[in-house]
């Protein structure tokens, strides 16, 4: 009995809606998964979505998993990391009603350096408190330098680091989807123009000095 009142009900939100997409969706600020109610998606998003995004501080790692509507870019596979900061959002967008009850597949870690270095910063104290000289070196495909202010409730964090493609795509959103945070300030670093950014520079400098006073 139950079963079949859920099918009516199912039965008569999709005569209701004509053939809008449904997906489900929950949130979860704690864990990797959740399980929610339908919901019939807005026009303008056409596709069901489940994120899963993974932070680390030090070594505390915290998880996020929501499912819902949403657009293609919301769509992202892509990591950033910010001094002693990192986040990874890995999302599984499909087009099929309640497609997004599954779990988006982890890309797995890559260590390897890439040779790529970047200023480096997490600063939640306050703004403008980066050390303008400190640098990190990047690891497998995060070869991108970024740098952004995030704001939630007026509380400004400070980011600068190494990041994917993606990630510098989509100027931070990736990393912050959540409608509370506000990304601000994004810019790529430009490391070919900044001193400390140049792996070669100590070669470069000494060939320089050697041409001046040879
Ligand atoms: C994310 O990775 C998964 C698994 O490799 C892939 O199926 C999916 O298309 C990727 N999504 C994006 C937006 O790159
Ligand atoms: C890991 O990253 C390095 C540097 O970007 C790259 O050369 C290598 O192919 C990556 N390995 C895998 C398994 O993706
Ligand atoms: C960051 O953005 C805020 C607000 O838009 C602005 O007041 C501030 O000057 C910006 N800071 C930098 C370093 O660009
Ligand atoms: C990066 O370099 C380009 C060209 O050299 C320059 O026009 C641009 O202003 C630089 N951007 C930053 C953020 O330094």
């Amino acid at each position: 009995m139950r079963s079949f009142l859920t099918s009516i009900c199912i039965l008569s939100a999709l005569v209701a809606t004509g053939n809008s997409l449904i997906c489900e969706r929950c949130t979860n600020l704690h864990g990797a998964s959740c399980t929610g109610v339908s919901e019939t998606c807005g026009a303008s998003k056409s596709l069901c979505i489940a994120t899963l995004k993974e932070t680390f501080m030090e070594s505390h790692k915290r998880q996020i998993f929501e499912k819902a509507c949403g657009r293609k870019e919301n769509c992202w596979n892509s990591s950033m990391t910010a001094g002693n900061f990192r986040v990874t959002v890995n999302t599984l967008c499909c087009t099929s009603d309640l497609c997004n009850n599954g779990k988006p597949k982890l890309l797995s870690v890559n260590t390897t350096l890439n040779g790529q270095t970047c200023p480096s910063c997490f600063s939640s104290m306050n703004a403008n408190s980066c050390d303008e000289e400190e640098t990190m070196s990047c690891r497998g495909e995060e070869t991108e330098c970024i740098q952004f202010d995030v704001v939630k409730r007026g509380f400004v964090t400070e980011l600068r680091g190494c990041a994917t493609e993606q990630m510098s795509d989509s100027r931070g959103k990736a990393a912050f989807p959540e409608k509370s945070i506000h990304v601000i300030n994004f810019s790529k670093s430009n490391c070919s123009t900044q001193l400390q950014c140049s792996l070669f520079l100590p070669a470069a400098v000494g060939f320089l000095l050697l041409k001046l006073f040879s």
